[in-house]
């Protein structure tokens, strides 16, 4: 067995917007030592899970959906009130993180952004990992079981509540690693969650696309759920290969009659769904592997 090559970690230092020029040659980021003690125990992103992040998928290289999730994590940011960021500066950290590990197929980066540490000068703390993506083939060949849970908010929540930062990519996951558990003591392996008023919103780490009489949907992201990158390529996708598609509020009896259901993200691409709350769903095997081997292949 060949041991995996280490992990890149690249430190920002200079990840918000503003402040004193950058003195020439100064790039505002750092490759370290991936296994330095880099974070401070009064980090507030570490204290109180007061930050934002992102997962970008790597392929053969090049860095998928960069843009979108550049653009994501500064909506996230405005969301947070967090200073604005200088996404050049975090752009080239993200270059350079994935340009710096060893040739791979698929890596995965974790993009991080905190509020820095307590009673500090608000100045971010942040950093690009990137290691190799984890395998989910067995997923995406026989599909995973995924059991629906209440989220608790009505669908309507970022409208009347956006103190509630749903919608924003926050670091305060541990509800979304929680529902995992509760899958898994269901005999499931992920979970759709639904609105308080019965809406089908998104996964704890992936967007739901649904096949409902032939025109592929996807829940609204005005419902307080991330606009996923992944999404968007997969209905690119679709859409060049003569698909109609279309973004909704979706109650879940839809969902329950849809011919066909995945959860797609940066992290597993792509993967279909092969029951819903304990009833069988059709796993489309031939679509399936078009989105995967176009979401491989895409260089945006
Ligand atoms: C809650 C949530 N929804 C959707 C997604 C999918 O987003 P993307 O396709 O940009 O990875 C993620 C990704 O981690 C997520 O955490």
């Amino acid at each position: 067995m060949t041991d995996a090559p280490p992990p890149v970690l690249v430190l920002i230092d200079r990840a918000a917007a503003g402040g004193p020029p950058r003195a020439p040659g100064e790039t505002g980021w750092r490759a370290v030592d991936p296994s330095e003690h880099t974070i401070h125990v009064t980090d507030l992103g570490v204290t109180r899970g007061d930050g934002i992040f992102e997962g970008l998928g790597v392929s053969n290289g090049s860095i998928q959906a960069l843009e979108p999730h550049l653009a994501r994590l500064a909506r996230s940011a405005a969301l947070l009130d967090l200073p604005e960021l200088d996404l050049d500066v975090i752009r080239a950290a993200c270059l350079e993180s994935a340009r710096l590990h060893e040739p791979a197929p698929l890596l995965l980066q974790k993009l991080v952004v905190t509020r820095g540490i307590e009673g500090g000068d608000g100045t971010p703390t942040a950093w690009v990992r990137t290691e190799l993506m984890p395998d989910h083939d067995a997923e995406r060949l026989h599909g995973i079981r995924v059991v629906s849970l209440d989220r608790g908010y009505r669908h309507d929540v970022a409208q009347t509540s956006p103190w509630l930062l749903q919608g924003a990519k926050t670091l305060s996951y541990a509800v979304n690693k929680s529902v995992l558990r509760e899958a898994a003591r269901r005999g499931a392996d992920d979970v759709l969650f639904v609105s308080s008023d019965g809406y089908a919103l998104e996964g704890p780490s992936a967007s739901l696309i649904a096949r409902l009489d032939g025109v592929y949907v996807t829940p609204r992201t005005d419902q307080g759920i991330l606009e996923g990158t992944t999404q968007a390529a997969a209905f690119e996708v679709l859409r060049s290969l003569g698909h109609e598609v279309a973004e909704v509020l979706l109650p879940m009896d839809e969902v329950r009659r849809a011919d066909a259901l995945w959860l797609v993200s940066s992290g597993r691409l792509v993967a279909p769904l092969s029951s819903l709350d304990g009833e069988p769903v059709t796993v489309d095997a031939e679509v399936t592997r078009q989105l995967a081997d176009a979401l491989v292949d895409r260089r945006v």
